[in-house]
């Protein structure tokens, strides 16, 4: 199959190049975002290749689809940035990687919580100058703290597991499919609201969707501990950024990190360090030194980048050959996801 593949990177084409579903196929690597002005170059392709900034809304798939393009080739889990509805009218299908390593995922949003509560990233700035000074670098331990995880799916439920029976947290989580495994180490489900109101953490792990968006906003801020400390590896929508920017200015906030922001689309994944920031929200964000913020790398091992290769190949394989996506399917049906 003819694959163009958008918003490439060398590790993208090194893991594609390597992974031995490739044979078969023919990909046209392509750096620029899938956007309405660059959507014909994919004409002549069967499938197109995306990723989680890349824009498949209507206007792009009705490009895409008058050049030949009948597949989308999600290579990611999310699928906020598809207008299924439309694609669904243009009748192509669209397929993802529903899980390639949810462990780096879970991994990563715990290295981001200890970083934060610790200080370590302000730590690591301050020994390479030789300040060895601990003031401002308090922290707390996390074992006996409340954590709340909203969304136990295949990263939330990790990341409850790694909190509870590591860390010896106390884990409260919400999710419209509790775990039972989870109930059974002493994850306690609750609502949203009564969640805020007993975090002293509060991790991010539910898909993006129409009811989750915003899910943490002012209101929610104003229920919540004073101090609490928020992270997001999921996705930048579900926080409204300017009420987490004045719940950090009044310290109702204790900390954030973020590896995930709503405007991430104009910035994430590129180097802009010769340019000037545009977004005046992201620049305020860094202004604090209890904020952290990685460009959207969660997802980035090895294990992943090869799994990530290997299950788009294999998708595009089965649509090659007829066969049915099974999980990898994205349908109408299937806006909010739920386990396998
Ligand atoms: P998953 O589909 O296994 O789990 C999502 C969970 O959220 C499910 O259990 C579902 O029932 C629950 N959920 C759906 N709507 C909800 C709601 N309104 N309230 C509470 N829970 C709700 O997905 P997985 O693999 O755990 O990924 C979670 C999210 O992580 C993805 O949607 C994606 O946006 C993000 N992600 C971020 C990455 C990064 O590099 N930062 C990489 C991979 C995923």
């Amino acid at each position: 199959m003819r694959i163009a593949m958008f918003s490439t990177k060398p590790y993208d084409r090194r893991s594609f190049e390597a992974a031995p579903a490739a044979a078969g196929h023919e990909i046209l690597y392509l750096e620029p975002r899938l956007a309405p002005l660059t959507a014909p170059l994919a004409a002549g392709a069967e499938a197109v290749c995306a990723f989680v900034n890349d824009d498949l809304s209507a206007p792009v798939l009705e490009r895409l689809a008058a050049g030949g393009t009948k597949l989308v080739l999600l290579r990611c889990a999310g699928f906020n940035n598809v207008d299924l509805a439309a694609a669904q009218r243009l009748g192509m299908k669209v397929a993802r990687v529903p899980a390639y390593s949810p462990h780096a995922v879970a991994e990563f949003t715990i290295g981001l919580m200890l970083a934060l509560v610790r200080g370590i990233h302000r730590a690591y700035q301050r020994t390479r100058d030789g300040n060895f000074a601990l003031e401002g670098l308090l922290g707390f331990d996390l074992h006996g703290k409340t954590v709340g995880v909203l969304g136990t799916g295949k990263i939330g439920a990790i990341v409850a597991r790694i909190l509870a029976a590591g860390f010896g947290c106390r884990v409260l989580a919400h999710d419209v499919h509790p775990d039972p495994g989870l109930q059974a180490i002493g994850v306690t489900y609750m609502e949203p609201r009564a969640i805020a109101a007993q975090a002293d953490i509060l991790t991010l792990h539910c898909p993006l969707t129409p009811e989750t968006r915003h899910v943490v906003r002012a209101e929610t801020l104003a229920l919540a501990h004073p101090g609490l400390v928020l992270v997001n590896t999921s996705r930048g929508g579900l926080i409204d950024t300017e009420a987490a920017i004045e719940a950090l200015k009044s310290g109702q906030l204790g900390g954030l990190a973020i590896d995930v922001y709503e405007q991430e689309a104009d910035l994430f994944f590129e180097d802009l360090s010769n340019e000037i920031l545009a977004d005046d929200v992201i620049a305020r964000l860094l202004t604090f030194p209890n904020v952290l913020v990685t460009g959207h790398q969660a997802f980035f091992t090895a294990e992943a980048l090869g799994a990530i290769a290997e299950v788009t190949l294999a998708n595009a394989t089965r649509v090659a050959a007829g066969e049915p996506l099974g999980a990898s399917e994205v349908t109408t049906a299937a806006t909010v996801p739920h386990r396998a």
